[in-house]
């Protein structure tokens, strides 16, 4: 594998040649905003908090699905960068219905986490204010889909770490919709295995356990490095 120089907000790295920009810009100390990206699980640059500036283009690149190249030269926090991470973030709180205050994930949420540190105090759009509907017809867990903000963490999980697949979307922009086992009840839903991946790796209230009340959901991603490793290191054998 070759190594590439690059440069990344004026100081000179070296990066491994299949790596993507946000991997180098994190090994470098630098915080970069995500809510789409998550360790283990493929990329598909959706939520665009992670976008970077680099010289020579004029667009804005998602740094999670952008690879490294020898000699670019890279900025994750101009002034324009700022301002464009401050408006997506407004977008997808003015989207859905995400009155944190009521949510089971209240204070402890990545949406919400993210947006305190971007300083977004007031959104400046209009609520699109949704009426959206909730399924509980699941023994375990709920979707809800007022707190959705689309990243489809949920869907790659289901399917590229359980292969179960039971998870998809539906539907285009405002429209889009997570669906379960082809737009059935999640509960008559024979493919689904319980197994709650999909409701541990969700930023946001939308997956949550049954029997959760307000701020109580916490969710624990450390699982899914843990499969991964030991798959990796062949720990189970059946
Ligand atoms: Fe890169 Fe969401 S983390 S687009």
């Amino acid at each position: 594998m070759s190594v590439v120089t690059l440069h990344i907000n004026d100081e000179l790295v070296s990066a491994r040649s299949d790596q993507k920009l946000l991997e180098v810009i994190r090994e470098q100390g630098i915080d970069i905003p995500t809510l789409c990206h998550m360790e283990g699980i493929s990329d598909l640059g959706g939520c665009r908090l992670c976008l970077v500036e680099v010289q020579g283009s004029n667009r804005l690149l998602a740094s999670c699905v952008t690879p490294v190249q020898e000699g670019m030269s890279v900025y994750t926090h101009s002034e324009r960068l700022v301002k464009y991470r401050r408006m997506i973030m407004e977008l997808l709180l003015s989207e859905r219905n995400h009155t944190c205050a009521v949510c089971v994930m209240n204070g402890h949420c990545e949406l919400q986490y993210e947006a305190a540190k971007l300083g977004v105090d007031h959104v400046r759009y209009d609520y699109l204010s949704p009426d959206l509907p909730i399924d509980a017809s699941h023994s375990n867990f709920t979707l809800d889909h007022n707190r959705c903000i689309l990243c489809l963490r949920c869907v790659r999980v289901c399917d590229e770490v359980e292969g179960a697949h039971t998870l998809d979307v539906m539907g285009r922009g405002t429209n889009s919709r997570i669906i379960t086992a082809l737009n059935r009840p999640w509960g008559k839903c024979i493919s689904c295995t319980k197994c709650g991946k999909c409701v541990q790796v969700c930023p946001t209230g939308a997956l949550f356990e049954k029997g959760s009340s307000v701020g109580e959901m916490e969710k624990r991603h450390a699982f899914l490095s843990w499969i991964l490793n030991g798959r990796e290191r062949k720990e189970w054998h059946w």
